[in-house]
């Protein structure tokens, strides 16, 4: 078993010496799983989170936090203080998201309590076809000969997003919003650890094959220490223009040339992207997927994400298993969220796709009773051999495709805000892998979005839903999710990056909060536990390493691993506002 784990003597030992420790928690930590009524879950918020009256954001670098808070002092919206956020992370945490990427806003109106969802999505250039990602023979390309280069870019959704979320719900002058990322970019600021610890290894290789990229991140050929100080007056330049302009210049005007000149000129993987594609981008204004959680309602972004649906299925599968008695420290609680992944995963990988493409059976898939169907096939001392098989719908929504295996990478960022009339934001915003086709321009980063899309158009001869097809926006698993009380009052803002792992963390989360009554904190620090209908990861260095041995019991196969959530998540109760980061990147909450 040790062989099959690669687990060496000192690791045992470094163990030994953990479990002492988790075993001293635990004393602690069952004591109050005991004590723990089910249905009060959501009453047990620690006094030690970061508490406000007024507002909070929560994102994935301190000065986006403060650009933020900044704009919601001087009376700006939640979407004001988004939009001057996402445009500082675009700067500070470029490897994740920015103006070259997409994203997905779910917006809450404080006084009409309409809740929204924008896509601003990347879409696949009207050339595209189903065979972008095959290789001349016809088969998948490897994954960094497609990603690297012009042929991942899909159209950049994140900054008409912005714009249109400021015209419909915007306060401060648009042109105020750019001033914090501007006054960075031209002043500089020191590159954080994480920035410099992801132009490490294969990362740097990547980088260098852009000129640009490489003469911004790494400047004469040195390679920056944290701290060292970063400007980027290109940038400044660039959102100066955009500022004054409006999001035209970008779609149409003298950005969008330079952004089709290194897309097709690209030497190594040119793209098919053209005028028109920019032109013709679209944000796209979605009725938000809701659905009940035992006494709760949670509510996120329907397709092209996966992740209202996916979430949906797993918190429904568990809605039939004592969750909330069971506590986070009891194994078949662990055994059956793995299970519920494995299910989730299965139907995501068949059905789930962009539903203006093709048909996906949003309410059949989110049907209780089919889910308590799904649930049957969970034993608690046997797991399901993966990969797990998607569940037969009723005939009229049956599905005649095939399930895809596109896995999604973890280059994205979480951020959320409640302003003091209780409007708030959960956006999520990616460029898709850690500075996606790596292609700068103007100094910002181009998205490799469409490799979120299945390589493979077809399997066994028949046809993948989430394929390559003009126009389309490649399935996403970004999951911004909003969760109410029975009263419909707002209780929680939430969403993580993560590649695919986004919906098992935020599930995660929720689980924890909701059934086991852990506070924010608490929920987003405990160990992670994924299946995506694969092997399961258990997350290094935590107690959820202890899970091992009795989930191999159970038939799992189990990898051990770094699983790098960047929850960013928002309580409100009658009282106060409540924000948590995620220790494992470099986020912050703040408020007033
Ligand atoms: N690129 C990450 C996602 O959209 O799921």
């Amino acid at each position: 078993m040790y062989d099959f784990l690669n687990i060496n003597f000192l690791r045992d030992l470094k163990y030994f010496f953990y479990k002492v420790i988790l075993f001293s928690l635990f004393l602690t930590s069952s004591a109050y799983s005991q004590d723990l009524q089910p249905e009060d879950g959501y009453k047990l918020i620690s006094q030690n989170l970061i508490k406000a009256k007024n507002h909070m954001v929560v994102a994935a670098h301190p000065a986006a936090v403060s650009a933020g808070i900044e704009m919601l002092r001087e009376n700006g919206s939640a979407v004001d203080a988004a939009i001057a956020t996402q445009l500082v992370l675009n700067l500070v945490e470029p490897q994740s998201s920015g103006i070259g990427g997409g994203a997905f806003l779910m917006y809450l109106d404080g006084k009409t309590k309409e809740l929204l969802t924008y896509d601003g999505r990347e879409t696949a250039p009207a050339e595209a076809t189903e065979k972008l990602f095959l290789t001349s023979e016809g088969e998948s390309m490897r994954f960094y000969d497609a990603a690297i280069g012009g042929r991942s870019v899909g159209v950049p959704g994140t900054l008409a997003l912005l714009e249109r979320v400021h015209k419909a719900h915007g306060r401060l002058p648009w042109t105020r919003l750019f001033q914090p990322a501007i006054a960075i970019a031209n002043n500089g600021f020191p590159a954080s650890t994480r920035l410099i610890n992801s132009l490490k290894g294969k990362r740097k290789k990547r980088i260098q094959t852009n000129k640009a990229s490489a003469d911004y991140f790494f400047p004469s050929g040195k390679t920056l220490r944290p701290g060292d100080v970063i400007k980027n007056r290109i940038f400044a330049e660039t959102l100066s223009k955009i500022a004054n302009h409006g999001s035209q210049i970008f779609y149409q005007g003298e950005i969008a040339k330079d952004i089709i000149t290194e897309v097709v000129s690209n030497n190594r993987n040119p793209g098919k992207l053209k005028l028109s594609d920019l032109k013709n981008y679209k944000v796209i204004k979605r009725k938000p997927i809701c659905h009940t959680y035992r006494k709760y309602k949670v509510c996120g972004m329907p397709p092209p994400s996966s992740g209202a649906i996916s979430i949906g299925q797993i918190l429904g599968i568990l809605e039939n298993f004592n969750l909330p008695k069971l506590g986070p420290d009891s194994i078949d609680s662990w055994h059956i969220i793995i299970e519920a992944g494995k299910l989730a995963f299965a139907d995501r990988a068949l059905y789930i796709a962009d539903s203006d493409f093709v048909p996906v059976p949003i309410s059949a898939l989110l049907d209780k009773s089919y889910l308590s169907e799904r649930a049957k096939l969970i034993n608690l001392s046997s797991s399901i051999s993966v990969p797990a098989m998607a569940g037969a719908l009723p005939q009229k929504t049956k599905s005649s495709y095939i399930p895809d295996s596109s896995i999604g990478r973890p280059g994205t960022s979480h951020i959320s805000i409640i302003d003091k009339e209780g409007n708030a934001v959960s956006m999520t915003t990616t460029i898709e892998g850690a500075f996606g086709s790596q292609i700068m321009v103007r100094g910002f980063l181009l998205n490799s979005e469409l490799t979120d899309f299945s390589f493979l158009p077809k399997i066994d001869g028949k046809l993948v839903a989430n394929r390559v097809q003009p126009g389309k926006r490649p399935r996403s698993s970004m999951s911004p999710t909003m969760v109410f009380d029975r009263e419909g009052n707002l209780i929680l803002i939430i969403g993580s990056p993560g590649g695919s792992r986004i919906i098992s963390y935020v599930a995660q989360t929720l689980i924890a909060v909701l059934d086991w009554g852990l506070d924010i904190q608490t929920a987003i620090n405990l160990g992670h536990v994924v299946n995506r209908n694969t092997d399961t990861e258990i997350e290094l260095e935590t107690k959820a390493i202890t899970f091992t041995k009795p989930l191999i019991k159970r038939g799992h196969k189990i990898r051990q691993r770094n699983l790098n959530s960047g929850l960013h998540v928002i309580a409100i109760d009658k009282e106060n506002l409540y924000g948590a980061a995620d220790p494992r990147r470099e986020g912050k909450a703040q408020g007033d």
